[in-house]
């Protein structure tokens, strides 16, 4: 049954009709008057009487194996739309005009009027795509409003209304059987709002009219109505809960092709249902399961597994989730298996977490062929409070022998509040067997409010690539010599955009902006690649750092190395916007670099394909292959910015080229 759920659906929608469909009948007309609808009156003539016993119970047509498979769902309906998510069992189209379903027979559909207005919505998707409207120069009177009618036999409904506003906020009724049953239900600006009310259908027709009587003459309160779902409510008992257990099975080999928290969630829900099999319990503990069930199992998420690189599109972790990985570096890491203690190696992608927007701590993910990655956690948290520090185990963990002063310092650096915490890199250093993170550690000072007044470069350690990460302190960097053109004089030793590289000697080296993103400095590390390699006071020129291309303005640095000649991939400075990419190469890290222009092929907007460096790594070392990896900022919401990954193309001369692909895989370079 999980195999294809949508499918059985309509195979039961099949069933269903054969067996309680009936002949064609010609339809009924919706015999109530406007004025009935609203007040109790409308109940009369068709809810007393003889007809009301002719009127087939719900169970009697029926059974409960069909429903569960249906997931009781009578009718959905796309109000004045053509699309639906689901159709329910006794309907065929999203929408119909009252009357009969040409495949189910049953009849349903609106009252149709003047005033009724059927409006698309591109904003919207799915249920919320179309919705009803008041013409706009409609003569608008009291009875005004959508009204809807559904054939059901007698029985217990769950109706739910949904409104998708794209006006301003406004109220609405809901009667139904005649009777109001939702009152001024204000429904909110550029919301979706949903209302969920039982309906008891003695007479075979469930009537429903949504309203605004306080509508008066003002158009801006007009009702607006999106989709209606009518579902029938099951009789909640054990032999339901044994029905519902069956019908959710999922065979256990076929665990690993769900995300393992919706796989969790299924089973758990899936125990407590068990537990209740053999115990007497009363109609709410057996609605409960069935319900916790039925969502679990709807809930299921499968995995979506790639195989191709899709360029600038929605790339999802082995849980389903958006990859949070933003100014990031991918590499072959060694990390330690830990059912045997070895070093293995893994791809480990570390980068920003914009889930919660721009403030955010560092994440990382593994994986073992660069297309699907698992998460392996938020590796170095942002702190929300300074109390936090002392009171969260997490936290005392990693900060216990700290003193108060380093606390403080620590709080200022990577608080969620403040801190800016950009382009972490991470290396492992095996003379300490320790995993050190750098980034781009900014935020206020006590000079400035500014978010990029700290300027530094931070460094954080930990035991394991997962984390957690211990922060030792952010620091300013080296300076310009005395003997050089200082483009920023006004603050020393900055350092913002940044990248690691470590070189065939085992020496590690920061690449950063410094002197306000003026120049790029590549400065080395000491040996645990903890701190620089030598004192900003006591640095040499040429020996322990080197300036870039002075006053002009790069930053985004990504180098690697190739056939003994290194490369330095930047972006010009122009925030979260993108600009044109340009390269250099040099003969060794501190050496002499040139200027080789831009590497984009056929980028005719010149804004590297819409996307800013962050790392370029070797991906494939028998073929050669190196990935170019880019972001594509989303300035207005950076949790979705995208990832620009591309081949990256070499000529007999060394020269690097950036062409654009949509989708790609290794297999595609050989
Ligand atoms: C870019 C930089 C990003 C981020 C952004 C903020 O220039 O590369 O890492 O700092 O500015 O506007």
């Amino acid at each position: 049954m999980w195999r294809n759920r949508r499918r059985m659906l309509g195979l039961l929608l099949a069933a269903v009709c054969v067996s309680g469909c009936g002949g064609q009948e010609q339809p009924r007309e919706p015999d109530r008057g406007a004025e009935s609808q609203s007040g109790e009156e409308g109940q009369s003539q068709e809810g007393q009487g003889e007809e009301e016993t002719q009127v087939p119970r719900f169970w009697e047509m029926h059974t409960r194996e069909e429903m569960i498979g249906a997931d009781y769902l009578l009718y959905e309906v796309n109000c004045a739309g053509a699309e639906t998510g689901e159709l329910g069992v006794y309907q065929s189209g999203a929408d119909q005009e009252y009357g009969t379903d040409q495949v189910t027979g049953k009849q349903w559909g609106y009252r149709p009027a003047d005033y009724l207005r059927a409006v698309e919505d591109d904003s919207g998707e799915g249920l919320t795509a179309s919705r009803w409207e008041i013409g706009e120069d409609a003569d608008y009177k009291e009875e005004t409003g959508f009204y809807y009618d559904f054939e059901v036999p007698a029985g217990e409904y769950e109706v739910t209304l949904g409104f998708y506003n794209p006006f301003s906020a406004r109220t609405l009724c809901v009667d139904i059987e005649g009777k109001r049953e939702v009152d001024a239900l204000k429904i909110l600006k550029y919301k979706l709002t949903e209302t969920q009310v039982p309906a008891e259908v003695t007479d075979g027709r469930l009537e429903i009219k949504v309203y605004n009587p306080d509508r008066g003459t003002d158009a801006m309160k007009d009702p607006i109505l999106s989709y209606i779902v009518v579902r029938a409510v099951p009789e909640y008992d054990g032999e339901l809960l044994d029905l519902y257990l069956e019908e959710t099975q999922v065979p256990e080999e076929y665990a690993d092709r769900f995300t393992r928290k919706s796989y969790e969630a299924y089973q758990e829900s899936r125990e407590a249902a068990l537990a209740l099999v053999s115990q007497k319990a009363d109609t709410e503990q057996y609605r409960e399961v069935c319900e916790q069930l039925m969502t679990a199992y709807k809930e299921l998420k499968e995995v979506k597994v790639y195989d191709t690189f899709q360029v600038g599109k929605r790339w999802t972790d082995d849980e389903g989730n958006l990859i949070q990985a933003h100014g990031g570096q991918v590499q072959r890491l060694p990390v330690r298996d830990e059912a045997t203690g070895e070093m293995v190696e893994k791809w480990w992608w570390v980068g920003e977490d914009k889930s919660a927007g721009y403030r955010g701590g560092i994440r990382a993910y593994s994986s073992d062929n660069l297309y699907n990655w698992h998460f392996e956690g938020v590796v170095m948290r942002n702190v929300d409070s300074r109390a936090q520090l002392e009171e969260e185990e997490y936290f005392q963990e990693l900060y216990g022998d700290y003193t108060s002063e380093q606390l403080d310092n620590v709080y200022a650096c990577l608080s969620s509040e403040t801190a800016v915490i950009e382009r972490p890199k991470m290396l492992y250093n095996e003379k300490t067997d320790m995993y050190v993170i750098w980034f781009h550690a900014d935020g206020p000072t006590e000079y400035s409010d500014s978010n990029y007044a700290a300027a530094s470069a931070g460094v954080a350690v930990s035991k394991s690539p997962s984390g957690p990460f211990r922060f030792i302190d952010r620091y300013r960097l080296n300076t310009c010599p005395p003997d050089q053109e200082d483009f920023y004089p006004e603050s020393k030793g900055m350092a913002r955009d940044m990248n690691l590289f470590v070189d065939t000697d085992g020496t590690a080296y920061i690449i950063y902006s410094s002197e306000e993103n003026l120049t790029l400095y590549i400065s080395k590390l000491n040996e645990e690649y903890t701190y620089l390699a030598t004192d900003p006071e006591s640095a040499v020129y040429g020996v322990d750092y080197v300036r870039l291309f002075p006053g002009a303005q790069r930053e985004a640095p990504a180098l690697f190395l190739r056939d003994g000649e290194y490369y330095l991939v930047t972006s010009g400075c122009t925030g979260w916007a993108p600009n044109q990419a340009r390269y250099y190469r040099a003969d060794s890290v501190l050496g002499e670099w040139t200027d080789c222009g831009d590497p984009c092929v056929g980028d005719t907007k010149m804004t590297t394909f819409d996307s800013q460096s962050t790392c370029v790594f070797l991906a494939d070392e028998e073929k050669g292959t190196y990935i170019y990896m880019g972001d594509r900022w989303n300035s207005e919401d950076l949790a979705n910015s995208r990832y620009i990954w591309l081949p990256v193309e070499f000529d007999g001369e060394g020269g690097m080229h950036l062409n654009y692909l949509d989708e790609w895989s290794m297999e595609d370079f050989q």
